[in-house]
């Protein structure tokens, strides 16, 4: 029978790696406890709209990439692609502005694209993600992009670059996109099919367009960050002299965008150069505009997320992820060991102790292999002889010493 395999771009994430994840996962864990965030899990299935709504019709990711599809109840529903419209969906439902006093929320968890899979680009990704709801002030997305480069210090993540750029506010975003039509207007036959549509559905789009072509030709398109209105000027200014103030190093991205259409004003975006073509490996930005588009009174917000993946691929050895040694193997031999060797690990497990056996009949020479393989730091035998003389005999797999102790105090770690 032919044997099923995992769909193409959703990887497994194999005992021997989910330590690293692990690990990195507990130091996010900290960095938000200390920077006052709280865990949000929202579902992973949503109505198809709050995607649509919120990320844009004319982007990369509602257009190309969404796992959609019509449910049971002939519901359009969609596989979340990214946690902000999620969050800021549960922010409104829940009225969560009234529950808590500063709404800081993280999460951590799968999202879902369905793009052409490739080293550092699956199609279920994990992202670590973080979002203030309720406050405007450019000291906000300084704090936001410290608690983002603190999580790369944690990881030990060295050489990430962080790029940032302001869109301005929905104004200025307005405002901008004719000054580019009007700039683009003559280049537009030399533009790719994709970006002749962008250029009447969504202008600013044309700059995520990966064609060579395409790229040369924006590389002299007009700048947003010079047409943005003096207040988003100043906002700017105060968030770039406060990243300064705390010696986070940045630099300013003239064509730094976003792919998603709800951001306004601060954007920024971390890449490494480890990571070849696909080399963000965190994004975010201020989206002002999204909560009163999803249906709620009009309200700031700030936020980013990391690719849990990419940071793993970028960081490489770095990530230490401490290995817990087995402190005992029990080599059991003969039925009678193996009703006294369940009892005792009984014991042992309650006790914290890490211990493991193997209660198929083996050679102990075959045991002894296992508990080598295994990395156990003694060994525990009993047997026949043993069981006679009433003792086990404890096997220090560094020293290779042996000493025999009591069979009732077997489980007195002390002892061996
Ligand atoms: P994004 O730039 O679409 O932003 O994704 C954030 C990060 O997720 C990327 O920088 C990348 O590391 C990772 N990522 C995205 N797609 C993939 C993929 N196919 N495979 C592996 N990793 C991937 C957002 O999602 C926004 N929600 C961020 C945000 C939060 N903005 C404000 N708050």
């Amino acid at each position: 029978m032919k044997t099923i395999k995992a769909l193409k771009g959703m990887p497994d994430i194999l005992p021997q790696d989910v330590k690293k994840w692990q690990h990195i996962e507990a130091m996010a864990r900290r960095v938000f406890r200390d920077f006052g965030y709280e865990e949000i899990r929202t579902p992973i299935l949503e109505e198809e709209a709050l995607f649509t709504r919120s990320i844009g019709k004319g982007t990369e990711i509602v257009q190309k990439q969404m796992f959609s599809f019509k449910d049971r109840g002939e519901r359009d529903v969609a596989l979340r692609p990214e946690g902000t419209a999620p969050a800021v969906r549960a922010y409104l439902e829940h009225g969560l502005d009234a529950k808590m006093p500063v709404c800081k929320l993280f999460y951590i968890g799968p999202m879902f694209r369905s793009e052409r899979p490739q080293a550092g680009r699956s199609r279920q990704f994990y992202q670590i993600g973080a979002e203030l709801i309720g406050f405007n002030s450019p000291y906000v997305d300084v704090d936001m992009i410290a608690l983002m480069m603190k999580l790369f210090e944690a990881c030990s993540l060295g050489d990430a670059e962080l790029n940032i750029n302001s869109l301005g506010c929905g104004k200025d975003k307005i405002h901008f996109e004719k000054i580019l039509k009007e700039a683009m207007a003559p280049d537009l036959k030399r533009l790719c099919e994709d970006c002749r549509k962008r250029y009447d559905r969504n202008i600013l789009r044309i700059f995520d367009c990966k064609n060579e072509g395409c790229r040369a030709l924006l590389r002299g398109a007009p700048k947003v960050a010079e047409h943005i209105c003096s207040g988003c000027k100043s906002h700017f200014e105060k968030a770039r002299a406060g990243l300064t103030s705390i010696g986070i190093k940045y630099r300013v991205e003239p064509f730094l965008v976003r792919g998603l259409d709800y951001y306004t004003g601060t954007v920024f975006e971390v890449t490494h150069k480890d990571l070849g073509s696909q080399d963000a490996v965190a994004a975010g930005g201020r989206y002002d505009g999204l909560i009163e588009e999803l249906g709620g009174a009009p309200t700031p917000a700030c936020g980013f997320a990391l690719g849990l993946d990419r940071l793993i691929l970028a960081a490489g050895d770095r990530i230490k992820a401490s290995e817990e040694r087995l402190e005992v193997f029990l080599a059991l031999l003969g039925e009678e060991a193996n009703a006294l060797g369940i009892k005792l690990l009984r014991k042992l497990r309650d006790k914290g102790v890490l211990c493991e056996t193997c209660f198929e009949a083996k050679s102990l020479k075959s045991q002894m292999r296992l508990a080598d393989r295994l990395g156990a730091k003694k060994v525990m035998i009993i047997g026949g002889d043993e069981i006679a003389k009433d003792v086990a005999v404890i096997r220090n797999m560094d020293t290779k010493e042996q000493k025999e102790i009591k069979l009732e105090d077997a489980a007195d770690t002390h002892l061996w």
